[in-house]
């Protein structure tokens, strides 16, 4: 099997996040010290994926600064002797091969995925979406991996969610019979953002996929679905319900994984991870007590 990319959809308008987006791509907002997408990138790293796309819309240089390197800074720092702050300026340019293309009009997930096709070829591709941050501790999409090498399936990650939430996700149906040893799960359809009480279940499609090069051929027929966008849910439920192929599964995920894309949920991330981090836990541990105390 020929070694897999990973597309990372970066074109989204962040307009949750205004103003702080104004200037700014919602991408490159810091958790704790790290922009966001950087998290992302490394997690494709860590599943042994080193050729990544990254698709980006207008306003979105900053990113591709980010994974450049900085010369002047470097040269500065190496003359200082700061071998820590030189690392971590070199690590994001050493990372990956990492490569970028515009979306041009923001038609939808699954118009940004097809802009991918040229640069993947004729692979099976890993799809990462920058506001679901997985837990670097939690190795979900070599799990994916692994799910799609043995079924041949696309493959996307599901996670339980609240009645109260599941209208923001993709959700699937399952069948509940377990494909195979792992907690992965045979896919019947998908639906994008159903009101609660259509939701199939409430296992809902969070931000990995690993999907077949077959993807780009279906999602060029998808038509425009919710929200007037051609969405990547409606071209996976095409390949949920072809009873020749491959289908999908999905992999069920019960470890951590941190919101970035809401605000209230973009805080709550970057204090989990501030507390579990060894330079600034012990500050924060106390700290937080007593102000939870106070509260
Ligand atoms: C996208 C997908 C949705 C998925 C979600 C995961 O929606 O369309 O199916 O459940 O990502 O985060 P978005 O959050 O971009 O609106």
């Amino acid at each position: 099997m020929k070694k897999m990319k990973a597309v990372i959809p970066a074109a989204g308008l962040g307009t949750r996040f205004l103003p702080a987006t104004k200037a700014m791509p919602k991408e490159m907002l810091p958790v704790v010290d790290k922009p966001a997408i950087q998290y992302v990138v490394e997690e494709a790293v860590s599943a042994g994926i080193d050729d990544i796309l990254v698709i980006i819309g207008r306003n979105k240089n900053a990113i591709s600064d980010h994974f450049d390197s900085v010369p002047e800074l470097e040269v500065r720092l190496r003359q200082k002797g700061d071998k820590g702050r030189l690392e971590r300026v070199t690590k994001s340019s050493d990372l990956a091969d990492i490569h970028f293309v515009r979306q041009g009009e923001p038609k939808g997930l699954g118009h940004a995925v097809l802009r991918a096709r040229t640069h993947v070829g004729d692979s099976s591709f890993a799809v990462l979406l920058g506001d679901d941050l997985i837990d670097e501790r939690d190795s979900l999409l070599i799990e994916m991996i692994a799910a799609h090498e043995r079924t041949g399936a696309a493959v996307v990650a599901l996670m339980e969610v609240d009645a109260e939430h599941i209208h923001m996700y993709g959700v699937a149906a399952v069948d509940g019979v377990h494909v195979d040893d792992g907690d992965s799960v045979k896919v019947t359809a998908l639906v994008e953002k159903p009101n609660a009480e259509d939701a199939p279940s409430n296992l809902a499609v969070i931000g990995r996929y690993v999907l077949p090069q077959h993807i780009f051929e279906v999602l060029e027929r998808t038509q425009p679905g919710k929200g007037g966008e051609i969405q990547l849910t409606d071209a996976l439920q095409e390949l949920a319900a072809d009873p020749d192929g491959p289908g999908v599964v999905g992999v069920v995920f019960r470890g951590r994984r941190y919101d970035t894309g809401d605000r209230a949920d973009y805080i709550k991330a970057i204090v989990q991870l501030a507390v579990d981090r060894d330079d600034l836990g012990p500050d924060l541990r106390p700290w937080l007590k007593d102000f939870a105390a106070g509260l």
